[in-house]
């Protein structure tokens, strides 16, 4: 028998987060779709985070860091580097706390989630946009603040906050024989997979990532993080490198990547759009994406997919959605 490392969040701290948010967090409803299920040949059950507050499954996991804060901590307020979700996330998880809240935002990221990180009262610091320079900067006013890092998707607190998405999921529906979730730094993925672990050991996990950005793919086919890469693709919340706590829970997990082409990420957002009127981001399409990319992977299953978030550019939409010349 192995030794659990105590560094690493366990189911118990899912359900722990889960108590910890639920006077903050919305319960999200599990959507189905007659149209969507023909369309794979599998009976699909979306988990709508799109509709959580702030617009993505991301204020689970910041809601949870912030509220977990002792009060001497919490009043030097909590830092973080974010392309956008997280950043609103942890804005409002703070302004709820009533504590100061800074975001290291790198200078591509979409302007609406900028807006909504300024919206929720959080100080923006831009920086440039590599992931040293975002690591940098955020160190800088960490020391500067004194306050408490949280890391997008590496900290054991994020990662059981985002895992109550699948504890909700699974409660609902014990019976899914596969989970499909976005992978960018692995937060989700991680939480998801304590949650499946206790919850439906027999489901299959299942990450959903952009060709254009598939260090998750290639750390999984050779056994270690390779980070060599330069991402292209419009999921700008997948953009990030996986992180090695991440890595290790997902191993264990035994999840498989499913690498996903931008133009087919695309379509899933303007087929969910059709025939759910659920307007999801890119790094959220990407999942049923992925299920229908891989269609034989998943025919005649039940299909749990994270819907992970809603924040789309408007400006940028119809330049998105524009049928290829
Ligand atoms: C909408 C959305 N989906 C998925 C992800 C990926 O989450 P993680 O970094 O925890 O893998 C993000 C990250 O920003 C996101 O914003």
């Amino acid at each position: 028998m192995t030794t659990p490392d105590p560094a690493l969040p366990d189911f118990a701290d899912v359900l722990g987060a889960a108590a910890r948010i639920a006077p903050h967090a919305h319960a999200t409803p599990v959507l189905q779709s007659r149209a969507l299920d023909a369309e794979a040949g599998a009976a699909l059950r979306f988990k709508a985070e799109q509709l959580q507050r702030a617009g993505a499954f991301k204020f689970r996991g910041a809601c949870n860091a912030v509220f977990a804060l002792d009060d001497a901590h919490a009043a030097r307020g909590v830092v973080t580097h974010s392309s956008g979700n997280h950043g609103a996330a942890l804005a409002l998880a703070a302004r709820l706390r009533g504590i100061p809240c800074h975001v290291v935002v790198p200078e591509n990221a979409v302007r609406a989630k900028l807006a909504a990180i300024a919206h929720y009262g959080a100080q923006l610091h831009p920086c440039a946009a590599t992931i040293q320079a975002r690591e940098a900067a955020c160190a800088r006013v960490q020391a500067d603040t004194g306050g408490t890092v949280v890391h997008p998707y590496t900290d054991p607190r994020v990662i059981a906050g985002q895992g109550t998405a699948a504890l909700e999921l699974l409660t609902a529906h014990p019976d899914l024989d596969a989970l499909v979730v976005p992978l960018g730094g692995g937060g989700l993925a991680a939480g998801t997979a304590l949650a499946m672990r206790a919850l439906a050991p027999e489901c299959e996990l299942f990450l959903a990532e952009p060709a254009g950005a598939a260090d998750g793919a290639r750390s999984f086919a050779q056994g270690r993080l390779d980070h060599d890469f330069v991402p292209d693709t419009v999921c700008d919340g997948l953009r990030g490198t996986l992180g090695a706590i991440n890595f290790s829970l997902l191993r264990a997990a035994h999840a498989q990547v499913l690498t996903v082409e931008d133009a087919d990420t695309v379509a899933a957002m303007r087929l969910l759009w059709t025939r759910t009127k659920q307007l999801v981001e890119p790094s959220s399409a990407i999942a049923l994406a992925a299920v229908l990319a891989h269609r034989d992977r998943f025919a005649g299953r039940r299909v749990g997919i994270v819907l992970s978030g809603g924040n789309v550019d408007l400006d940028a939409l119809a330049t998105l959605l524009a049928p290829a010349a």
